[in-house]
């Protein structure tokens, strides 16, 4: 197996990513029954699991994807940007798939900015979650792969200085 020198730990490995993006995708799938939400991929990081969770999503749902960045090596820099013209999501009902909640600013302020647009409802799935780094009180996705602790983490999609998305596990970076 491919296991970057950089990395310590595997902390999910691809099988059991597989079985618990299944459980989300069972979940939404019962949530989003008779209906065609629209799922929004937050670009780069939440890509692998996109891919990987609207395939285990049974129901017509149709798909976009928004690009906002906040972080700069492992220390985040509080800043969040959002490229790019903003989908039309007027009436719909969105699911906004991102990679990690970890301070929770960016997810906030991507909702704010949706909430917006009038979307008939907007509902937030990560894969993981890092409850003890939240800078936005009270912050929670709707869906949540793992939670996680003050750990920073690259694979499936997450990375580090644009380095490690490819890794088909989730692994903890060395110190
Ligand atoms: P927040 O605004 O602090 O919640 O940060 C969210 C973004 O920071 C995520 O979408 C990731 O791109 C990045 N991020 C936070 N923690 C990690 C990590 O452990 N590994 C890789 N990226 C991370």
């Amino acid at each position: 197996m491919y296991l970057p020198d950089e990395v310590e730990k595997i902390l999910f490995t691809e099988e059991q990513l597989k079985a618990r993006v299944k459980e989300l995708g069972e979940q939404l799938t019962k949530e989003y029954s008779g209906r065609n939400p629209l799922f929004l991929c937050v670009l780069r990081g939440a890509s692998v699991f996109f891919g990987d969770l609207i395939r285990n999503v049974e129901c017509p749902l149709e798909i976009e994807f928004i690009k906002a960045s906040s972080y700069v090596g492992t220390n985040s820099s509080g800043e969040v940007s959002v490229d790019g013209e903003m989908p039309n999501i007027s009436g719909r009902d969105v699911v906004l798939v991102e990679d990690i909640v970890d301070t929770a600013r960016t997810l906030s302020r991507l909702k704010a900015l949706l909430m917006k647009e009038a979307p008939k409802s907007l509902k937030v799935a990560a894969l993981l979650d890092k409850p003890s780094r939240r800078v936005v009180e009270g912050f929670k996705a709707d869906y949540t792969g793992y939670e996680i602790d003050d750990l920073f983490v690259v694979g499936y999609g997450l990375d580090c200085d644009m380095k490690f998305r490819n890794l088909p596990y989730v692994g903890v970076l060395k110190g």
